[in-house]
């Protein structure tokens, strides 16, 4: 599912500050929960609804994606959740050792040629930036339709100082602190298993 560009994003991102948080300023904000890859901003957007206590950032790097979360954070007057428009390898290194409250990677991009595994958001450079971000006892939540980057990603957490604490290879969606992404509608309405991973930073 290629996202087609679309020119009326950039200009809607620079005009809706209100919504935006710049790379360089995520450390004013404290006790987030962040998504890395938000796409559209479905997952975001419903997360911050149904939370309205808990703070959340979600970061995307695809313009025309960062626009659709721009104008569903904007459209739905959502003041407990921003977008960081950039890529997250510019970011993460910048984010305050040991201050985020929990880490949702959905449906990341898979990266299937091995000469692309480091882009894989699951590979050990980004898990090693997970773990420094995340406070103790906070988890890495991670859903995927992909078999593959699933076990790939399994294999990497093992020998990681994170804690495995579930490895479901048909994840059913009913958690109450989750909401269905963009993607995650249509592989399960194409009848995909969906695999979650759960990790927590001892
Ligand atoms: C396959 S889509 C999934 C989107 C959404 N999470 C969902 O489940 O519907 C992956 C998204 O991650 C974004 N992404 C991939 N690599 C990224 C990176 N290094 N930094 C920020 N966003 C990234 C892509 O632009 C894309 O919007």
């Amino acid at each position: 599912m290629r996202t087609k560009y679309k020119p009326w994003a950039k200009p809607f991102i620079e005009e809706h500050t209100e919504v935006m948080c710049p790379f360089d300023a995520i450390n004013n904000y404290k006790n987030y929960y962040l998504e890395v890859g938000s796409g559209k901003g479905q997952f975001l957007v419903n997360m911050a609804k149904n939370h309205p206590d808990t703070f959340f950032i979600g970061m995307e790097c695809n313009v025309t994606c960062a626009g659709f979360t721009a104008k569903k954070l904007v459209e739905n007057e959502i003041t407990n959740a921003k977008l960081v428009y950039a890529y997250a390898e510019q970011v993460l290194p910048l984010i305050d050792g040991g201050s985020v409250n929990g880490i949702f990677l959905n449906f990341s991009d898979p990266w299937p040629k091995k000469r692309h595994a480091k882009r894989r958001l699951t590979s050990d450079s980004f898990l090693n930036q997970y773990l420094r971000i995340l406070k103790k006892g906070a988890k890495l939540i991670f859903k995927t339709d992909n078999y593959d980057l699933f076990t790939y990603s399994l294999e990497l957490v093992q020998t990681s100082p994170f804690k495995l604490v579930e490895a479901n290879y048909s994840y059913d969606g009913k958690d109450p602190f989750d909401e269905t992404t963009e993607y995650e509608a249509s592989f399960r309405a194409e009848g995909q298993p969906i695999y979650r991973l759960i990790l927590e930073k001892l």
